[in-house]
């Protein structure tokens, strides 16, 4: 039975299932929807795509697996957890980075929900399927969306918006708020897809955005005297933007999948979860690039459009849908609930936080937070339109947030996770994840090795070969 006396009464999931759609919905989101059709269209399309699915599987699936064992054998928030595991040593400074991440995700992709939800509005008024071909297709979308984002005031009330429903349901906790929605979500989000993706497939020339998306191009390179065959164009640039992005998608590097794991009872099984919530986000990314990419093709877009692609494409293909109008409300109905169920795991990562260590209520914790994340986003929400001139390194605010976090804090957290639970926790974890979970099994061995070996040397890699400017 319970060993440790509980020190203080702390919140836990009603049933496993309802973590485990909790975790899904933390994982599934804009990222899934949003970002992976553009950036796998900016990066080159199927070879982007294979690289990321390596991703997934030999750094996220691992990750994913530390971070619940270390949240759910602590119950702590993700500064504490490292406190209670190994204390007296730095390793809470990785929680910490974690926390800090959690700030400046959140406060670019708020913005980016609030488009969501402005899109929903304009569905219901019949803007976003006015975009019929006579009506200038695409294009016209396009020009619809770009001047819609660089309103300052639509865009920073709608992330307002967007922080105020995320902090009203972490101000009423875990289970009534994040635990009940999920559940109806999931299904109908996927079945909306599937039929997008049926109506995208079917459109007059998409096939060429099939072979896009799905087949990648070989060429050779040569190594000495050996030619090997290799993806055509593929370049560090682009691998370190799949390996940050398989963090972002599946919500690891900086402690949101932690933190839902210390809310988990002591007998809830890790692996069977781990990969329950990586299938389901995979799944749901592929699907999104497949309802996307082809109908990019098909309405003679460009697949490199940026983070407006979405809003330039799917109002044309909704306009020339039958029942468009209904599936155009319906689908972004979805998103955005999808894009609430990750923004609340970001921002609890940062209320638990306080309300662990610094002793902070969960009702003071979440407005305040809240409040700071809303500031912090405004130049992101100013992006597109008034802060359009400022640049770093090329980049506009937004970008620069959104760079920074996923393809430098997340895989450098997932690095230092996967190092605390290979070297600093050692073989003890085995015994810790094991709890509930295998099934007979070795993946307690398998993981261990793989945290200590593959796992961070691949991340390691990445970012100095990135750093190094090797190509
Ligand atoms: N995984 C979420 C998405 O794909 C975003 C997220 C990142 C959530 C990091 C939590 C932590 O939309």
């Amino acid at each position: 039975m319970v060993k440790a006396k509980p020190r203080r009464l702390r919140e836990h999931w009603g049933s496993r299932f309802g973590f485990i759609l909790a975790a899904t919905g933390s994982a599934i989101g804009l990222g899934n929807i949003w970002k992976f059709p553009y950036i796998t269209g900016e990066h080159g399309g199927a070879a982007f795509v294979v690289v990321y699915l390596i991703c997934i599987i030999i750094i996220g699936l691992p990750v994913m697996m530390a971070e619940l064992a270390v949240g759910r054998t602590a119950q702590r928030n993700p500064v504490g957890a490292y406190k209670v595991i190994r204390p007296g040593t730095g390793w809470f400074l990785v929680g910490g980075l974690g926390v800090l991440a959690g700030f400046v995700i959140l406060s670019y992709y708020s913005v980016v929900a609030g488009w969501v939800m402005a899109y929903v509005f304009k569905a219901i008024t019949g803007a976003v399927t006015r975009f019929t071909a006579d009506a200038g297709g695409a294009a016209a979308a396009k020009g619809h969306f770009e001047s819609f984002a660089a309103r300052p005031g639509l865009s920073v009330l709608w992330h307002f918006v967007f922080m105020a429903i995320c902090t009203f349901i972490i101000f009423r906790g875990v289970r009534s708020g994040i635990e009940a929605a999920s559940k109806i979500l999931m299904p109908v989000l996927i079945a909306i897809l599937l039929v997008l993706v049926v109506w995208s497939l079917a459109l007059p020339g998409s096939a060429a955005g099939v072979r896009f998306y799905l087949v990648p191009k070989i060429t050779t390179v040569d190594v000495g005297p050996l030619s090997i065959p290799f993806f055509q164009g593929l370049t560090w640039s682009a691998v370190l933007i799949a390996l940050g992005h398989a963090f972002f998608s599946l919500s690891l590097g900086m402690g949101a999948m932690l933190t839902y794991g210390s809310y988990l009872e002591r007998n809830a099984d890790l692996s069977f979860s781990t990969a329950t919530i990586a299938v389901a986000d995979t799944v749901i990314a592929l699907l999104a690039g497949l309802a996307l990419l082809p109908a990019v093709f098909a309405m003679g877009l460009a697949p490199d459009g940026g983070p407006g692609l979405l809003f330039h494409t799917l109002p044309a293909v909704f306009a020339s849908m039958p029942g468009g109008f209904v599936f155009a409300i319906l689908f972004f109905v979805l998103v955005a609930l999808a894009a609430i169920t990750s923004g609340i795991s970001v921002l609890e990562v940062v209320t638990a936080f306080t309300i662990g260590e610094m002793g902070w209520r969960r009702r003071v914790a979440a407005p305040v937070i809240g409040a700071i994340i809303f500031v912090i986003g405004i130049p992101s929400a100013l992006s597109f339109g008034a802060m359009d001139k400022f640049r770093l390194f090329g980049l506009n605010f937004f970008d620069v947030m959104d760079y920074l976090s996923a393809n430098f804090f997340l895989p450098l957290g997932g690095l230092l996770i996967a190092l605390f639970v290979g070297w600093g926790w050692g073989p003890k974890a085995i015994k810790a994840a094991a709890e509930g979970s295998y099934h007979g099994f070795p993946t307690g061995r398998i993981w261990l090795w793989m945290c200590r070996t593959i796992t961070p040397l691949a991340v390691a890699a990445i970012i100095v070969a990135k750093v190094a400017g090797v190509g």
